[in-house]
């Protein structure tokens, strides 16, 4: 495929999980557990492009409000997803950063975050952003707790340089899979100028050709960042 522009940022809100499971008369976790397996094969699809770094939206902070059943799933999965991988990121100079806040995750999580992040904290070649926990205005909040902490002077640069995915930079293409048409409160500060690519298919079946799609889009829209 032509990629005629690549996105060296890319967000993504993997949608449609719960969606995808019941209308195959299953359970919700069932879908939660087909997503998760796909997010291996779109992470490796992306770097292959050229994409430099990835930050995917797996559980945010509102989430928590789902029923316990499926919060403890969710959480079982992204563990299990740290433990799988691991070596595969270390292997592939992947940097992984998981992005939200940390205390409310269960002790167990937070320590393998805590290793799979330390382990891959020198790589260079990408970056793969896990927002767990996450929400746009919590982030945005927080940056700007941290300057006055800091007793810097707060500027749009400033907010930038202490949100989570400081070392990513904005992303580039915002992809959102399941249908809806709306952020949910995902990268919001770092959004402001994003390219916004919405499609109906839903996170398990978003496959390497559905991701090549986004791509192709992007590398036709033409971005001005408010200039003319
Ligand atoms: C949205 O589907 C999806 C989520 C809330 C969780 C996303 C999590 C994963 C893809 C799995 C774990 C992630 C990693 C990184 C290993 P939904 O449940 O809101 O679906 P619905 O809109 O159809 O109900």
């Amino acid at each position: 495929m032509e990629t005629v522009n690549v996105p060296s940022h890319v967000g993504i809100i993997m949608d449609g999980n719960g969606r995808w499971a019941t209308a195959k008369g299953q359970k919700r976790s069932y879908g939660h557990k087909h997503g998760s397996a796909n997010v291996d094969n779109i992470v490796t699809h992306a770097f292959k492009r050229g994409v430099k770094s990835l930050t995917l939206y797996a559980f945010s902070a509102e989430n928590w409000a789902r029923p316990k059943e499926e919060v403890d799933e969710l959480m079982k999965l992204l563990k299990a997803y740290l433990k799988k991988f691991a070596k595969k990121l270390y292997k592939n100079d992947v940097r992984l950063i998981v992005i939200g806040g940390r205390e409310e995750l269960s002790e167990d999580l937070r320590k393998a975050i805590s290793e799979v992040e330390e382990k891959s904290k020198d790589n260079k070649s990408n970056i793969l952003n896990i927002a767990i926990n996450y929400g746009g205005r919590q982030e945005i909040v927080n940056a700007v707790k941290r300057l006055i902490e800091k007793g810097e002077e707060i500027t749009v640069n400033g907010i930038s340089e202490n949100l989570y995915t400081s070392l990513s930079g904005d992303p580039d293409l915002i992809i959102r899979t399941g249908g809806e048409l709306r952020l949910s409160n995902f990268l919001l500060y770092q959004g402001a100028y994003s390219e916004l690519y919405f499609t109906d298919v839903l996170w398990p079946d978003f496959n390497e050709i559905e991701f090549d799609k986004a791509m192709e889009e992007f590398g036709h829209r033409k971005r001005r960042f408010g200039k003319v």
